[in-house]
C-alpha cells in the first residue's frame, strides 16, 4: 500500500507514532520556574547557583536577565497579598535584575526546591542553595515554584513560548532512565 505522495504507508505510519511521541513527550515534561532574585545577581551569585541546578542534571529550557516591575512582582506573588511581608516581597524582587529561568523534566519542581533548602536560610539544611549561601528569609537568593500548576502559571507569566527551548542534552540518558 502507498500513500498519495507514492511514500509506503509504513513510512507515514512511522512518522506520524514518532510525531505522537514527541507531542506526548513534550505534554507530559513538568516545568518550574526559578528567579535568581536581586541578592544572588548583586553577590555574584548567578554561576555558583546555575552550576549546582545544573550540576544535579536539570534541564534549563529558557534564561534570561531582566527586571521585574511592581506589577509582574504582585502577579507573581498574589498568593501572598494582604501578608504582613508582602510589601517587602514586592520591595525585594524589584529591587535589581533577576535572573529567570525554565527548568523541564520529570519531577522537576520537587528536584530544584530540594536543591534550593528551607524558604528561610535559617534552618536550611547545608548542602542546599540557601544553607550554604544565605541567612535571612526576606534575602533568600533563589524562587523556585511550588507545584506544577504554580509552575505553569509562573512560566506563563514570564516566558513566552517561543523563548522557550526545546533539546536534547547528549548526556540525556546517563541522568535520565
Ligand atoms: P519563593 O516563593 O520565593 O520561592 O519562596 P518559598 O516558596 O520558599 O516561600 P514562600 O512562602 O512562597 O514566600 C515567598 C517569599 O517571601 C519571603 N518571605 N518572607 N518574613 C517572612 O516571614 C517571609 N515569609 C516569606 C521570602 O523571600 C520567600 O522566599
Ligand atoms: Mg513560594
Amino acid at each position: 500500500m502507498r500513500t498519495g505522495e507514492g511514500r509506503p504507508a509504513t513510512a507515514f505510519l512511522c512518522e506520524s507514532f514518532t510525531l505522537y511521541k514527541e507531542v506526548f513527550h513534550f505534554m507530559a515534561q513538568e516545568q518550574t520556574l526559578i528567579i535568581l532574585k536581586p541578592d544572588a545577581v548583586q553577590r555574584g551569585l548567578i554561576g555558583p547557583i546555575l552550576t549546582r541546578l545544573e550540576q544535579r542534571g536539570l534541564k534549563l529550557v529558557g534564561l534570561k536577565l531582566m527586571q521585574i516591575n511592581e506589577d509582574l512582582a504582585r502577579k507573581h506573588y498574589a498568593a501572598h497579598e494582604g501578608k504582613p511581608f508582602f510589601p517587602g516581597l514586592v520591595e525585594y524582587i524589584t529591587s535589581g535584575p533577576v535572573v529567570v529561568g525554565v527548568i523541564e523534566g520529570k519531577d522537576a519542581v520537587q528536584v530544584v526546591r530540594n536543591t534550593m533548602g528551607a524558604t528561610n536560610p535559617a534552618s536550611a539544611a547545608p548542602g542546599t542553595i540557601r544553607g550554604d549561601f544565605a541567612v535571612e528569609i526576606g534575602r533568600n537568593l533563589i524562587h523556585g515554584s511550588d507545584s506544577p500548576e504554580s509552575g505553569a502559571r509562573e512560566v506563563a507569566l514570564f516566558f513566552k513560548e517561543e523563548e522557550l527551548v526545546r533539546y536534547e542534552r547528549s548526556n540525556e540518558r546517563w541522568i535520565r532512565e
